[in-house]
């Protein structure tokens, strides 16, 4: 491919399909257990993408101490459940790089370098940052670290080279952040990294048991990896149309948290049913509910299988890790050896 086909590419809105084997770079903070607002929102979307690109997965076990480094007891338990929830979902480690952040220290080297440049200001205006602090407000968030987020997640992706990065819209402002400081970088000492954009997940919104956005902090999840009997105890605990006070009073599945997970987990002609049903009156929640159930449990299933067989070798996850963050470790050597150069240091 010619350079100008290549910055073509790379200029693209988003929202244009990514040329085959562009290079994908995307992190998750390990909170714990996968859940499905995690699944739908992320992970499935990293597994989708593997095929038709060069994809970099990692977990961001030292963002996770950007809020928790008090007491950081749980990362090291919630880093290994995400890996395992990530890899029984399908993530190829064969097809992907897929790796652990602190087991890759070019991703500290190069933050600290990045923020050489960064000026306080832009830092200082992303949303989430005031956001953040104000909703954490159990913990003191005035620190280096924490207003430096931004900083380690560009160089979380710059180091892969990253063409696109697969995000929700919450992590909007952090890319465009990253977009100014590699473009800041590449005035100031040549072109080394592309502008990284985003790649939005197609995903719906996936409400949580009580309707709000399904969340950790919000206790209103269903984990990736719930045994059938937990699906079910989750399901029936559903806040539904709540116009349905009645088993005559015909619903909307527009007001039902129930129904976005039958899209989901349904086939789409038996969607169509539960959608005539309810409005008609013909079905009443509770055989709605034993009917998700069931197709929920369906979908789950797969994934279930293999997670059980990561669970039954713990030294498999691990050793994963560890050679995804030893091909991750050379792809890095070899960014910060232009990085390096570029700058002028007598390293590289
Ligand atoms: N900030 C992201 C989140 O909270 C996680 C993350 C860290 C990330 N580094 C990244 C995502 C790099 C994409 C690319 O969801
Ligand atoms: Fe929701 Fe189904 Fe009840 Fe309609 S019938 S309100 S879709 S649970």
């Amino acid at each position: 491919m010619s350079e100008a086909a290549k910055n073509d590419a790379r200029t693209e809105p988003a929202e244009n399909e990514p040329r085959q084997g562009a290079i994908v770079v995307s992190g998750l903070r390990p909170t714990g257990k996968v859940h499905l607002g995690n699944y739908w929102g992320a992970v499935k979307n990293w597994v989708d993408l593997q095929q038709k690109f060069r994809c970099h997965y990692f977990i961001a076990d030292i963002h996770a101490l950007t809020t928790a480094y008090s007491d950081s007891s749980g990362v090291r338990e919630a880093t290994l459940e995400a890996a395992k929830d990530i890899l029984a979902s399908g993530l190829d480690p064969e097809t992907s790089v897929f790796f652990l952040q602190s087991r890759v220290p070019q991703h500290s080297e190069l933050a600290v370098l990045f923020g050489m440049l960064t000026p306080l200001g832009w830092l200082e205006r992303v949303p989430t940052f005031k956001e953040q602090q104000e909703q954490l407000k159990d913990r003191d968030l005035n620190t280096h670290g924490f207003l430096g987020y931004p900083v380690l997640m560009t160089a979380d992706v710059a180091l892969y080279l990253a063409e696109y990065v697969p995000v929700g819209k919450d992590q909007e402002s952090h890319l465009e952040i990253a977009r100014e400081i590699v473009r800041r970088f590449n005035g100031f000492y040549g072109d080394v990294f592309p502008e990284p954009l985003p790649l939005f997940t197609p995903s719906p919104k996936v409400p949580g048991l009580d309707g709000r956005k399904m969340s950790k902090s919000y206790d209103n999840t269903i984990a990736l990896s719930s045994t059938p009997e937990e699906v079910k105890t989750k399901v029936m605990s559903m806040v539904t149309d709540p116009a349905r006070a009645r088993r005559t009073d015909p619903g909307n599945p527009e007001n039902c948290n129930l129904f976005p997970f039958h899209v989901l987990y349904s086939p789409a002609d038996e969607v169509a049913v539960v959608d005539q049903e309810c409005r008609t009156a013909a079905r009443g929640c509770v055989d709605c509910k034993k009917h998700l159930i069931k197709n929920m449990n369906a979908g789950l299933e797969p994934i279930r299988d293999r997670r059980a067989r990561l669970d039954s070798n713990p030294s498999l996850v691990t050793d994963i890790l560890e050679e995804g963050s030893a091909r991750a470790r050379d792809l890095a050597q070899e960014t910060m050896r232009k990085v390096t150069g570029a700058m002028g240091l007598l390293a590289g």
